[in-house]
């Protein structure tokens, strides 16, 4: 598929050499394409990896990742132009400055605004809940970490799992996008749990019987 990945940070250079390695087309939407710096990164995700303004990655894909930090989500997404139809997978999680919390839930979620702030897009909540080291390598002694994932478009959620199984992850359909309102505070955990002592070598997996 055609990737525009807008946030070439950890999370977006990590899925981004992920997918890059199954076979997708990524191009990364940044604020700053000539940045030498940005460009070395970006290049070190893939041969065929390349940078471009947020408006153009996004013009030529059919997949958008959303991997910017919370505060500058909404500016991003007013940089890529219309997203209307297009499917938009949103990995952010709205965290306080000091990782203590959550900066809105319960009522609403990160996944609800992003989709308030792409009008007629399919957006998908995915990669939220795990650290971007488990995006590298989700494979566990136990088996492969889960993908929560959730949205309302099902030919959405379907092209986001596929991606999460590319990646090898276990793709696990959480519901309607009003369950990003549940894979957030779960996100909270996973960070705590990491801080708290347990470091990043830890992810979630859904056992069954
Ligand atoms: N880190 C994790 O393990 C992890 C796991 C799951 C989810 N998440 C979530 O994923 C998101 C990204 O996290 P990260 O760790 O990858 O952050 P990061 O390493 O700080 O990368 C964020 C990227 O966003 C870019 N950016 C900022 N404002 C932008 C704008 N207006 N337009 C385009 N790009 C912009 C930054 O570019 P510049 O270089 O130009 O500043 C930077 O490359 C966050 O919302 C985080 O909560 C993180």
């Amino acid at each position: 598929m055609r990737i525009a990945i807008v946030g070439a940070g950890n999370v977006g250079t990590t899925l981004g050499g992920g997918w890059a390695k199954a076979g997708h087309q990524v191009v990364y939407g940044v604020r700053n394409p000539t940045d030498a710096g940005v460009a070395r990164r970006v290049a070190s995700t893939g041969a065929a990896a390349r940078t471009a303004t947020v408006a153009d990655a996004v013009a030529g894909s059919e997949v958008v990742l959303v991997a910017t930090p919370w505060t500058a989500t909404q500016e991003a997404l007013a940089s890529a132009g219309s997203l209307a139809d297009r499917i938009v997978l949103d990995c952010t999680n709205p965290l306080k400055p000091d990782l203590t919390g959550l900066s809105l839930g319960q009522t609403t979620s990160g996944g609800e605004q992003v989709a308030g702030w792409a009008p007629g897009a399919r957006v998908v909540k995915i990669f939220n809940t795990t650290g971007f080291n488990n995006m590298a390598n989700p494979r566990y002694p136990e088996g492969a970490a889960t993908m929560f994932y959730c949205g309302d478009d099902a030919g959405a959620k379907q092209v986001a799992a596929a991606l999460a199984s590319d990646l090898g992850f276990d793709p696990v359909d959480a519901g309607p996008l009003t369950s990003a309102r549940l894979l957030e505070p779960l996100a909270m955990l996973w960070i705590s749990l990491a801080i708290r002592g347990q470091g990043r070598e830890i992810a979630f997996r859904l056992m069954r019987r």
